[in-house]
């Protein structure tokens, strides 16, 4: 029964590993250099092309009807980046933004594609700009811990908002529409909005602490939302991310059921109420544990002493 099982696990096993359905039907089973750029130009063709436009000018034919635009990836400038501002972002990067999409814009998520075909097409879009090809590789700035959210913490956060004017941009109360909110204009020459930072669901990078500490350190390159690395020390972002947070408002049902917006609403609630990793461990581990015991408590029953305890002379 075990060797079975074992026997079972081990076909299993086998059978994931050599199933790709990125190289399936390929020669040979090795992902080479060329086997992914191939494999990427096809997945950007099939998906990326109508937005981004077949050379990466984010010139493709749907382009004109969105806001903001499909990138440019032949100018090299990335938003949602873990290095420091103005540099290229690393590949991880690429693949996360790919894979979670941009919130509050047409940048759909790829998640529903095979991880390989999302690792194929990052390596294709970075050959639109040769800037990917003349620098090395860039390294993530160093993250450092998150700061509990506290009342101490977020007071500071507000207090140094105030003080980085932040409000000239996102307003008093955060919600986009500071007095130079509308005169906006990104490195592509196309007015854009600075964020409503009450609602997190349309945040490009994400609305995690995590996230919003990196969009503050680093900026957001084409965009004119700063980088604060050297104006402010990294525990003070880590607060001011925290005060971000504090802003957060739910999604009416309105917001919920229509507008542009509305998908990243629903995906945005549904992240938070999927249980975490730890959560949908545990109760497995309680079964495991009981079946365990349950287990252990049979053999002592059944132990010669016992039967020779409870069997008649
Ligand atoms: C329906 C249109 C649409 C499609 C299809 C689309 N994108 Fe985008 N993409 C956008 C828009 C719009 C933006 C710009 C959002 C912004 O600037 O805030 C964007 C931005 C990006 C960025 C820039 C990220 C950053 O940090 O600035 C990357 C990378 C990207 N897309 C990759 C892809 C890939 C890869 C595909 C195909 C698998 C794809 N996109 C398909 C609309 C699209
Ligand atoms: C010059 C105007 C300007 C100033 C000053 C500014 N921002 Fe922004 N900010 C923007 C714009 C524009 C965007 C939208 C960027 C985009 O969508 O590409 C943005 C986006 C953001 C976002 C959303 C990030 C995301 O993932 O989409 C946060 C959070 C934010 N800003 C916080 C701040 C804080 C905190 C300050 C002050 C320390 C600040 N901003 C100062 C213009 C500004």
């Amino acid at each position: 029964m075990v060797i079975r099982l074992w026997i079972g696990i081990c076909a299993l096993f086998v059978g994931a590993t050599s199933w790709s359905p990125v190289w399936a039907g390929g020669e040979d089973a090795a992902p080479t250099q060329t086997g992914i750029m191939q494999r990427g130009r096809l997945v950007y063709v099939l998906r990326c092309a109508e937005c981004h436009g077949r050379d990466g000018r984010g010139d493709g034919r749907a382009a004109a009807f969105m806001t903001p635009r499909p990138r440019d990836f032949t100018t090299g400038a990335f938003k949602i980046r873990s290095t420091a501002s103005g540099e290229l972002p690393t590949d991880k990067d690429l693949f996360r933004t790919v894979t979670r999409g941009m919130p509050g814009t047409r940048m759909p998520a790829w998640d529903f594609l095979p991880a390989a075909d999302r690792l194929a097409v990052v390596a294709y879009l970075k050959t639109f700009s040769p800037a990917f090809a003349k620098s090395a590789p860039p390294s993530p700035m160093a993250e450092g811990r998150p700061i509990r959210m506290t009342e101490g913490s977020v007071a500071r956060g507000r207090a140094l908002y105030d003080e980085l004017k932040c409000g000239d941009c996102h307003g008093a109360e955060g919600r986009g529409d500071g007095t130079s909110s509308h005169v906006l204009v990104d490195e592509w020459g196309h007015s854009i909005r600075p964020a409503d930072l009450t609602r997190p669901w349309t945040f490009r990078g994400g609305a995690d602490a995590g996230n919003i500490y990196l969009r503050l350190t680093t900026g957001m390159n084409g965009s004119p939302m700063p980088a604060f690395a050297d104006a402010v020390p990294e525990a003070d972002r880590r607060r001011l991310a925290n005060f971000i947070r504090s802003l957060a408002r739910e999604p009416s049902a309105e917001e919920l059921r229509q507008g542009e917006d509305a998908i990243w609403a629903a995906r945005y609630v549904a992240a938070r109420s999927r249980p975490t990793p730890l959560r949908r461990v545990l109760p497995v581990a309680a079964g495991l544990a009981t079946l365990g015991l349950e287990i252990a408590i049979l053999r002592v029953l059944k132990s010669r002493r016992t039967m020779a305890l409870t069997t008649p002379r």
